[in-house]
């Protein structure tokens, strides 16, 4: 019998489950979502659901995973036999299927922008001109659909061959790489005319905004977007923790939490004090880190071009790198409940999300822009669907099935808190206030409670 691999060190795991976190959700989504909900309120109530939501579920699925030494559905199952908190296992699968797909389209953006700084095209763009250049792109017919399936392709490619080790090991060296860009770009965003106004939209809240419940939704779905959570992933993650190396979670838990919101509003910072200087709109949908991030490049006086380069590089890496896991997901699924070989599983697998990430491409300008459902672009439905109600169903399930499905003597061993005041009060939070705050907001929006 073949040792179940371990995770060697609490650092390694650290950075692997960082690596998880840091993505397109921090640089890509969180920027728009806070714009799109006004700035500062949306920062103020994003906060609030990290530390009493995300971080507490993240806690009990490192937990899981812990327990059950396997994947999510393994975990979940080895846990708790016939129950059918299984289920929290199966809609991971689902989720991470139906996220990759339009992930790996947003990935193709950021390599066809790598493309644009290399042959010279983007840096040639006057001020204020990224808008067209950006839509140029994204309406360009089937364009953008070449450059998702050169990711797809990349995604497969890797899985297909296994070398995905090597990808996880440069996260220790590009995820640093990755926070010393962000601080200098956001120290030179703070020197910007209009820094003053993008600091305080994204720092001062706007109150009215808070009436708002699409705005608590989207808080929650971030959160969990962001910190890769409700789908099982940290299941897996946990599941690698050996009882030697793998004590005290909750630490390891906040430490992830808190980089991985640090990214999050580093770019925030970047992105607004650039569009109050420009005199873009603040709130410009999914395209938006496109529109506004290479203003910031081609403003810089010297070096603007390979900051940028480097800066896009590193993001690609970073979200093939989530792309690849989320896409493992559906692969060693297959492979199990389909007894598919490794390399059928990921071509089939890989097609399909390939197929369905297609109209998520064409959806931002292309021929799809106008095809809507529920007053949605294709991209923004997949999105809203997985993040705004997938996501907070996994993290229901988890939450209610460490606070209650498990023995209190259970879990606690699990966690391993160091002081009990505070193991009280995470089980306090997971019994009680995330489910229930969870499914208020759900309720809330599904019976269309209208601002
Ligand atoms: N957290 C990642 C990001 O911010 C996205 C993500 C969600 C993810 N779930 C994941 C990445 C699972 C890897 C594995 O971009």
């Amino acid at each position: 019998m073949k040792l179940r691999e371990t995770w060697g060190t609490r650092t390694g795991f650290l950075l692997a489950a960082v690596a998880s976190a840091v993505g397109l959700g921090n640089i890509w989504r969180f920027p728009y979502i806070a714009g799109e909900y006004g700035g500062g309120a949306f920062l103020l109530v994003y906060l609030v659901c990290i530390f009493i939501i995300g971080l507490p579920t993240m806690i009990a699925e490192f937990s899981i995973g812990k327990k059950g030494q396997s994947d999510a559905v393994e975990s979940f199952s080895k846990t708790a036999p016939a129950k059918p908190w299984i289920i929290g296992g199966w809609l991971g699968v689902i989720t991470s299927f139906l996220i990759v797909s339009f992930y790996a389209v947003i990935v193709g953006w950021v390599l066809y922008y790598i493309f644009s700084y290399l042959t010279g095209s983007a840096q040639q763009v006057e001020t204020g001109g990224m808008g067209e250049f950006f839509e140029t792109f994204i309406g360009n017919g089937f364009i953008p659909v070449v450059w998702q399936l050169i990711v797809m392709a990349i995604i497969v490619g890797i899985l297909y061959f296994g070398v995905k080790k090597g990808i996880e090991l440069s996260n220790k060296i590009f995820m640093p790489a990755l926070a010393l860009v962000l601080v200098i770009l956001a120290i030179y965003g703070m020197t910007l005319d209009g820094a003053a106004e993008g600091l305080a939209f994204l720092f001062v809240p706007d109150w009215s905004a808070l009436a708002n419940p699409s705005l608590y939704l989207a808080a929650v779905g971030q959160s969990f977007f962001s910190l890769s959570l409700g789908m099982g992933i940290m299941v897996t993650y946990g599941g690698y923790l050996s009882k030697q190396t793998g004590s005290r979670l909750p630490s390891t838990a906040t430490r992830v939490v808190v980089l991985d919101t640090l990214f999050a509003i580093l770019v925030g910072i970047i992105i607004f004090t650039t569009v109050f200087t420009i005199g873009g709109e603040s709130d410009q949908g999914p395209g938006m880190v496109f529109v506004v991030m290479p203003e910031v490049f081609n403003q810089m006086a010297v070096g603007g071009s390979v900051i940028a380069v480097l800066f896009l590089f590193l993001v690609f890496i970073g979200g093939l790198s989530s792309a690849i896991s989320l896409a493992e997901v559906s692969v060693s699924f297959a492979m199990r409940q389909v007894n598919l070989s490794r390399g059928k599983a990921v071509l089939i697998i890989g097609a399909l999300i390939t197929a369905l990430g297609i109209p998520s491409a064409l959806s931002q300008g292309g021929p799809l822009s106008d095809f809507l459902i529920f007053d949605l672009s294709f991209l923004d439905l997949v999105d809203t669907i997985t993040d705004s109600y997938f996501l907070p169903i996994g993290g229901l399930i988890v939450v209610l099935f460490v606070g209650w499905g498990w023995k209190t003597k259970d879990a606690l061993e699990e966690a391993d808190f160091k002081n009990p005041a505070i193991a009280k009060f995470w089980l306090f939070l997971i019994r009680f206030v995330a489910p229930i705050m969870i499914l208020i907001i759900l309720l809330a929006n599904i019976f269309g409670i209208e601002a």
